[in-house]
């Protein structure tokens, strides 16, 4: 059956969606509220999974362990990692990986989990073209791409640190989750697509920007989310 696991970090990533859905159940873990019940006529879960990468991933295993969810979409915000994505913009993923791993030392490539055989987690190529297609129909005037997603336990608001990580993993935008989210859901074979919207540029801008455009970012995330699910 299908079953699909909404993960936002932040409760205003997820809030309209848990505004929206005819709520059947609620049940708490890991300190973490599990929304259970149809968003759009899909069943689904929306949870809430805290900041950063080993929330997301505890998270993302009891969905998948507890709620046995079909598929997993993430929803969110995060810097923009090139000139032409501005702020408003929507990247959906093709991939992600952890920017902030380095076993270079026994040979691995940066950023690469040893033993995982594996630099990025691939997203489910169905999920990122109906992700791609819902953006285009429900924000007609925002720009989607799709591409890279890297994440690590950092929030990137410098120069130098966001040009290196653009030089060394080619990514499309940076946040603080994905990668975790992808790298669960890759070892549980469960298909994922990451959806962040652009809330700043991942530089010295970045501390003046987030918080003037993060709630603005996360409805048009959320409002592309809510209108794929039936497609999936
Ligand atoms: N989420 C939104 N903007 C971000 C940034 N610049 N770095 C990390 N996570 C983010």
């Amino acid at each position: 059956m299908k079953k699909i696991g909404i993960i936002g970090a932040m409760e205003l990533e997820v809030e309209e969606l848990k505004g929206k859905m005819d709520i059947r159940h609620t049940q708490e873990k890991a300190s973490m509220e599990f929304l259970e019940g149809t968003l759009n006529g899909t069943e689904a879960v929306i949870v809430r999974s805290g900041i950063g990468k080993v929330n997301a991933a505890l998270c993302t295993q009891i969905l998948c362990d507890s709620f046995a969810v079909s598929h997993i979409i993430n929803t969110g915000v995060a810097g923009s990692l090139k000139n032409e994505i501005d702020i408003g913009d929507i990247v959906v993923s093709t991939d992600a990986l952890h920017h902030d791993v380095d076993v270079r030392v026994f040979g691995y490539p940066l950023g690469e989990v040893p033993q995982m055989g594996c630099l990025a987690f691939p997203a489910d190529k169905h999920l990122t073209a109906l992700a791609v297609s819902a953006c285009k129909e429900v924000n007609p005037d925002i720009n989607v791409y799709e591409g890279r997603v890297v994440s690590g336990d950092q929030f990137v608001s410098d120069k130098q640190v966001k040009d290196n990580i653009i030089a060394n993993f080619q990514g499309f935008c940076v946040e603080m989750e994905g990668a975790s989210i992808a790298h669960a859901a890759y070892l549980n074979h469960v298909p994922f697509v990451i959806i962040r919207a652009i809330s700043d540029k991942a530089d010295d801008s970045a501390e003046m920007d987030y918080p003037t455009f993060e709630k603005a970012a996360a409805a048009h995330s959320a409002a592309l989310v809510e209108h794929m699910l039936p497609m999936i």
